[in-house]
């Protein structure tokens, strides 16, 4: 039986964290065996918002990379590639633009958020909706064309990518209505375990651009400043008295990554009662999480001394990538009747 499709990926814009690691990352380790896997490098994406900033995007997807292979995503089962060297993804977005309204990608909740993060702003112009770069409102018909190009069955993202995937949706709705079946319809797969990994701050969602992350690739010395000066129960004054599990990031940390969760549920209904300082708690955290990044970093290590062998890794998984986006293109473009020779 042929295998089902996984399309996913990243932004090159920054080493990957924690939240990557729950969020995606380990399903793409867990599915690469069961499906045919290809993981993006957006890094045309990433230029939506970084146009003036090329070699950051440049430097990010060497790091992006030594991350993927960090963490064990295998290179000769999963095709790791590079969006920029896909021109069948530039052709698609052109496409699907027509089928996309301006309004409805304003509406688009992720792209809403963004913008009110970013500013947009210049020197004549305010953080109006025009100053808005035309190729930031449209990526995710962009991404749209990513995932298409590759007919993919599923795409396994954390749950902010939701509002990519309805609108992915659409676009292939539509296309199918007009110009026939040829698209495949993906379906979002978000994981089950844990929604959301908070960032050390205790704000609701671990990112680069909040200066909160923990990333795969921080040092122990790193590492254990972040975790010793993580965010708790503010009201947990004494370690007598009672505090928070429940909005508490140490916590949601431990449910994320403590293997034994039994013993958790008893230690937080010891830190519920009172009687359990935040330091002890925090060391068991962190304990747990050098054990756990200890051999992610070995491993990253390892494979960044032969950077060469990194970039043919990324060449050859492009070549791949192109020969199955030329299929695609081939039948989309039949089926637009622009197929004149
Ligand atoms: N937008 C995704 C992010 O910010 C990255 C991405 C680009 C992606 N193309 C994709 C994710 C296709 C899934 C499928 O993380």
């Amino acid at each position: 039986m042929k295998k089902k499709i996984i399309l996913t990926g990243d932004r090159p814009t920054g080493p990957l964290h924690l939240g990557h690691y729950v969020g995606s990352l380990e399903a793409r380790i867990a599915l690469q065996n069961e499906y045919n896997q290809f993981v993006i490098i957006a890094d045309t994406q990433a230029l939506t918002d970084n146009a003036e900033n090329p070699e950051k995007v440049r430097k990010n997807v060497m790091e992006v990379t030594l991350d993927y292979l960090a963490v064990g995503i295998d290179p000769n089962i999963t095709t790791i590639f590079i969006q920029s060297l896909i021109p069948e993804i530039a052709e698609l977005t052109m496409y699907y633009m027509n089928l996309v309204s301006v309004s409805r990608l304003k509406r688009n909740p992720t792209v809403k958020q963004e913008i009110k993060q970013r500013n947009f702003s210049n020197e004549d112009k305010d953080n109006s909706e025009d100053s808005i770069p035309l190729g930031f409102l449209a990526y995710p018909v962009n991404q749209a064309a990513d995932i298409t190009a590759f007919q993919a069955d599923l795409v396994p993202v954390g749950e902010d990518q939701r509002p990519m995937i309805e609108q992915t949706l659409e676009i292939v709705r539509k296309f199918n209505r007009i110009y026939g079946n040829v698209l495949v319809e993906p379906v979002i797969k978000v994981p089950d375990r844990i929604t959301r990994l908070p960032g050390i701050d205790g704000t609701a969602k671990m990112s680069k651009s909040l200066g909160n992350a923990i990333y795969l690739s921080d040092s122990p010395d790193v590492l254990k400043k972040k975790v010793m000066g993580m965010f708790t129960d503010p009201n947990h004054l004494n370690v007598s008295d009672p505090g928070n599990v429940e909005e508490n990031p140490v916590f949601s940390f431990l449910r994320a990554f403590d293997p034994d969760q039994e013993a958790l549920l008893q230690m937080e209904q010891n830190y519920q009662r009172g009687g359990l300082g935040d330091v002890k708690v925090k060391q068991h955290l962190l304990y747990i999480l050098q054990q756990m990044l200890e051999p992610i970093r070995k491993r990253r290590e390892y494979f960044a001394q032969d950077k060469g062998e990194i970039m043919h890794i990324l060449e050859k998984g492009t070549a791949k990538a192109r020969e199955v986006s030329a299929k695609t293109l081939s039948d989309v473009r039949k089926a637009m009747l622009i197929n004149y020779f």
